[in-house]
């Protein structure tokens, strides 16, 4: 099942207690929010509630002169607060928006990266974190998808690219298969149906998890190009219980 709107679905995770310090501040795109937001975070992002494949978004910075964005609209900052509003409304269009509290990824070898986290149900209705794998963006992008030029990793060699030490990489890598699991419980308390979740989740330079976006229809195809394909394998095994044809 497909469920598209980033908006709702941030809702659905706010409700649960354990998953709340995991999601950035979220809020619909205003001009009443937009100067809240910017008073509150360094870097807040701006997204379509619709979105996907990282297009759309814009990245927004405040500096002495005013607000940076990026990529960039038109050449120069906006100087004011309504001037960067106006610009926004522009691009956005009729298109509902959101804001997001910008979290710095932490950086492998240099370059930002994020994490998906494969969750499926089984027949027997257990949620199972089945895969993992993470985005590494291109460094001039701002978004780590594919469709931004990011490529896949394995999140053991992301991690020690990123100076982790087996240890911690392991405990990540558990915290992370615990974020899967009880994102998979609490969409079903919401709506039923869901069989398949792709948890985009940033490890910030501080070390700490914060769930981006949950997508209801998480591709399968990228995993095939992951060397070995056991991942894969494994992923389309579990699609296989709820009739998903790869
Ligand atoms: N709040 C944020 N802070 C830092 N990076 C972000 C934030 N939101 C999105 N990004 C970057 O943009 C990418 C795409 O955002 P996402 O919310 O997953 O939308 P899409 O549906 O287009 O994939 C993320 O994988 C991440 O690299
Ligand atoms: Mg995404």
């Amino acid at each position: 099942m497909s469920f598209k709107s980033k908006w709702q679905k941030t809702k659905w995770l706010l409700k649960h207690r354990n998953l709340r310090r995991h999601i950035p501040r979220t809020v619909p795109f205003n001009r009443k929010n937009l100067r809240m937001m910017l008073s509150t975070y360094p870097i807040v992002y701006f997204k379509p509630t619709g979105g996907t494949g990282g297009f759309g978004i814009i990245r927004i910075k405040k500096i002495t002169s005013g607000y940076q964005t990026k990529p960039q609209t038109v050449k120069s900052p906006s100087p004011t607060l309504g001037h960067l509003h106006k610009k926004l409304s522009r691009f956005s269009g009729r298109k509902a928006y959101l804001l997001q509290q910008g979290i710095s990824l932490a950086k492998t070898k240099g370059r930002p990266f994020d994490i998906r986290v494969m969750v499926q149900k089984t027949n027997k209705g257990k949620w199972i974190s089945t895969a993992m794998c993470t985005k590494i963006g291109k460094p001039d992008k701002i978004a780590t998808n594919y469709h931004q030029g990011g490529r896949l990793g394995y999140l053991h060699q992301t991690l020690v690219g990123a100076g982790y030490k087996i240890k911690s990489i392991l405990r990540k890598e558990a915290a992370l298969k615990r974020l899967g699991v009880t994102v998979g419980k609490r969409f079903d308390s919401n709506r039923r149906g869901f069989r398949e979740l792709g948890l985009d989740v940033a490890l910030d330079t501080e070390g700490k998890l914060w769930i981006l976006e949950v997508n209801t229809r998480p591709a399968i195809y990228p995993w095939k190009h992951l060397k070995g394909r056991k991942l894969y394998r494994r992923i389309r095994t579990a699609a296989r219980q709820y009739g998903r044809v790869t």
